[in-house]
């Protein structure tokens, strides 16, 4: 089976930047037509859109906050309205607002939450309403919708100094799950990607130095990832090429999750 998502309309939230500009620019790459979501910074979202275009894709940049329930519905209103249908979400936006638990703001708690897991539990829930709308007729892909959670090796990794973003995405393992046996009858796939060290601006400061070096000792594979190491899994959880994957964590983290510390201690 060859890999093709022609023919099919993914969006992808946070796609400004990091991994959601990868992801949908991997996904256009493949054949799907792509709404590119950004929050505040639109104009690396219409650029890549643009991009897109120039080469012969089909790409729109549209704006939402995705933790906003009224600005979710919009965005996937005029998903629907630019390319009449959506078969592949990938509910990537995500934020760190770090801080020792003695210093940690109850707004850094909650900004985090609301982004991390409130975003994906309102992109998927509009999602999957949609996906039961089009229904058996739409007949694009072997399921009736794919849905891929972006979530972290810190959804089973302890963090401390993150104890908001930990929770989050320990959370998205359990809403994923959740939703997958939920779901899974009506052959709408759910599937989450946990992302280790990938060069983004979110991690900026930790891969600098001597900081650098301590990062690398925690990645048995020997280097960091880029992000187009994670939307080419994407790519292919969206395909039919992984139709039997469902309610699953694919890791793309260099084996960050073999605790490698324990390599010559334990
Ligand atoms: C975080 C990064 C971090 C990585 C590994 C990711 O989820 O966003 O800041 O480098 O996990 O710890």
């Amino acid at each position: 089976m060859i890999l093709s998502l022609e023919n099919q309309v993914a969006l992808v939230t946070g796609a400004s930047s990091g991994l959601g500009y990868a992801c949908a620019d991997g996904l256009a790459a493949a054949g799907a037509s792509v709404v590119v979501n950004y929050n505040s910074h639109a104009e690396p979202a219409e650029a890549l859109a643009e991009k897109i275009r120039q080469r012969g894709g089909k790409a729109i940049a549209l704006g939402a906050d995705v933790s906003n329930e009224e600005e979710v519905e919009k965005l996937f209103a005029q998903t629907i309205e630019k390319f009449g249908a959506l078969d592949i979400l990938v509910a990537n936006s995500g934020l760190q607002k770090d801080a020792p638990i003695g210093e940690m703001s109850l707004a850094d708690w909650n900004k985090v939450l609301e982004v991390n897991l409130t975003g994906q539990f309102l992109c998927a829930r509009a999602a999957i309403k949609q996906f039961r709308q089009q229904g058996a007729q739409r007949n694009v892909s072997r399921a009736a919708g794919k849905i891929i959670h972006m979530s972290s090796v810190h959804q089973v990794i302890p963090w401390a100094g993150h104890v908001n973003y930990a929770a989050s995405k320990g959370g998205v393992d359990l809403l994923m799950r959740s939703l997958a046996q939920e779901i899974g009858e009506e052959r709408i796939r759910v599937n989450s990607i946990a992302p280790g060290a990938i060069a983004t601006a979110i991690n900026a400061k930790s891969r600098d130095g001597e900081a650098g070096k301590n990062l690398l000792k925690l990645i048995p594979y020997g280097r960091i990832g880029e992000p187009e190491d994670v939307a080419n899994a994407v790519v292919w959880l969206a395909s039919d090429l992984s139709d039997y994957v469902h309610g699953t964590t694919l890791f793309v983290d260099g084996g960050m999750t073999l605790y490698p510390g324990f390599r010559d201690n334990g």
